[in-house]
C-alpha cells in the first residue's frame, strides 16, 4: 500500500530538479502524475529539451503511471489544461504541487523590470494560475456532493522569508507565495482542501553555483511534500516548512511583538521616541541571506 495509492497528483516545473524529484517519490507512493514542465533555461527563457517526457518514462519505467503536460503555468490557458489533463487522463484531481519557477538575479540598481516582472510572473502568477483553475475544480466537486480530500504544496524560499542580497524580485515572488499560501488556506478549508508551503534547499542547476556548498539532495525534500500532498496530512494547513537535507523545521511566521497605545494620535517625535523603547525590547530579526 502506498501513502498516495487512487490520487492523482499535478507537479509543475517537474522535468529536472525538485520537481521530477517530487514526481517520482509521489509515483513511487502509488499516485498518478502530471509531469508538467515548459522545459525553460535557468532564467526562464526557452530551452532546447522537454524534459517532462523523461521523467514520465521514468516513472513508466518503474511500473507507474503518468502523463507529460507542457504549458506554461504562468498563463491562463496553460494553467487550465494543466487541471484538464489530469482529470480528462485519470478521472479526478487530488493535489496539486506547484513548484517551477526561475531566477534572475541582480542587485536591486541593476535590476531591469523585465527581470523583474519575469521572477514575479513565474512564482507569483505560476502558483495562482494552477491554484485558482484547481480550486475552483474542487470547489465544484464539493458542491456536487463528491468528497474531496485535496492538497496543495506551494514552494517558497528562505529568500522570501528571510530576504535574500541580490534577490529582490524573487524575495518579493516567494514572499508573495506566503500570502497566497495563507489566504487560500483559509478560503478552501470548506471544500476539503489543505494549503501549505514549503521552503526547499537541495542541490539543483538553481544553486550549483551560487550555493556551492550545498550538498542535500531534491530527494530529501520530497518526502514531505509526499505526506503534505496526502490524505495522511489532514488537519495540517496554512503552514510553512523547511526542508533541507534530513531537516525539516516550522517556520513561524509574523506575529505582534512588544506594542504601545497612547489612546490618541502621536506626534512624529513622540511616535518616533516609542519605537525606539519597542525595538529595544524586541528580539533582533534574523540576518537577510547574503547580508
Ligand atoms: N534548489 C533550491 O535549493 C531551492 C531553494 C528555495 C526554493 N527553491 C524553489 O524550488 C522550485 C524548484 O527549483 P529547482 O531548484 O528544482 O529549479 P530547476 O531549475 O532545477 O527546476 C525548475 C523547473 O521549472 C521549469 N519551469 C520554469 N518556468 C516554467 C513555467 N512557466 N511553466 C512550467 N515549467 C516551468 C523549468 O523548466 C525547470 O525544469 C523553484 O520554485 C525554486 O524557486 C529551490
Amino acid at each position: 500500500m502506498g501513502l498516495c495509492d487512487e490520487r492523482v497528483v499535478i507537479v509543475t516545473g517537474a522535468g529536472r530538479g525538485l520537481g521530477r524529484a517530487h514526481a517520482l517519490a509521489f509515483a513511487a507512493e502509488g499516485a498518478r502524475v502530471v509531469v508538467n514542465d515548459l522545459g525553460v533555461g535557468l532564467d526562464g527563457r526557452p530551452g532546447p529539451d522537454g524534459p517532462a517526457a523523461l521523467v514520465v518514462e521514468e516513472i513508466r519505467a518503474a511500473g507507474g503511471e503518468a502523463v507529460a503536460h507542457g504549458g506554461d503555468i504562468a498563463t491562463t490557458e496553460g494553467a487550465a489544461s494543466l487541471v484538464r489533463t489530469a482529470v480528462d487522463t485519470f478521472g479526478r484531481l487530488d493535489t496539486l504541487v506547484n513548484n517551477a519557477g526561475f531566477l534572475r538575479d541582480r542587485m536591486l540598481v541593476n535590476l531591469d523590470e523585465d527581470d523583474f516582472d519575469a521572477v514575479m510572473r513565474v512564482h507569483v502568477k505560476g502558483h495562482f494560475l494552477p491554484l485558482r483553475h484547481a480550486a475552483a475544480h474542487w470547489r465544484a466537486e464539493s458542491k456536487a456532493g463528491r468528497p474531496v480530500t485535496a492538497r496543495v504544496v506551494n514552494t517558497t524560499s528562505g529568500a522570501g522569508l528571510l530576504g535574500s542580497v541580490g534577490q529582490g524580485n524573487y524575495a518579493a515572488a516567494k514572499a508573495g507565495i506566503v500570502g497566497l499560501t495563507l489566504v487560500a488556506a483559509a478560503e478552501m478549508g470548506r471544500y476539503g482542501v489543505q494549503v501549505n508551503a514549503i521552503a526547499p534547499a537541495a542541490r539543483t542547476r538553481m544553486t550549483e553555483q551560487t550555493f556551492a556548498g550545498l550538498a542535500a539532495l531534491p530527494e530529501d525534500v520530497s518526502p514531505l511534500v509526499v505526506w503534505l500532498g496526502s490524505a495522511a496530512s489532514a488537519g495540517v494547513t496554512g503552514r510553512v516548512f523547511e526542508a533541507e537535507g534530513g531537516r525539516l523545521t516550522v517556520m513561524e511566521g509574523w506575529h505582534p511583538g512588544p506594542t504601545a497605545d497612547k489612546g490618541a494620535r502621536w506626534t512624529p517625535a513622540e511616535a518616533g521616541e516609542a519605537a525606539l523603547k519597542l525595538l529595544a525590547e524586541a528580539t533582533e530579526p534574523r540576518p537577510v541571506y547574503g547580508a
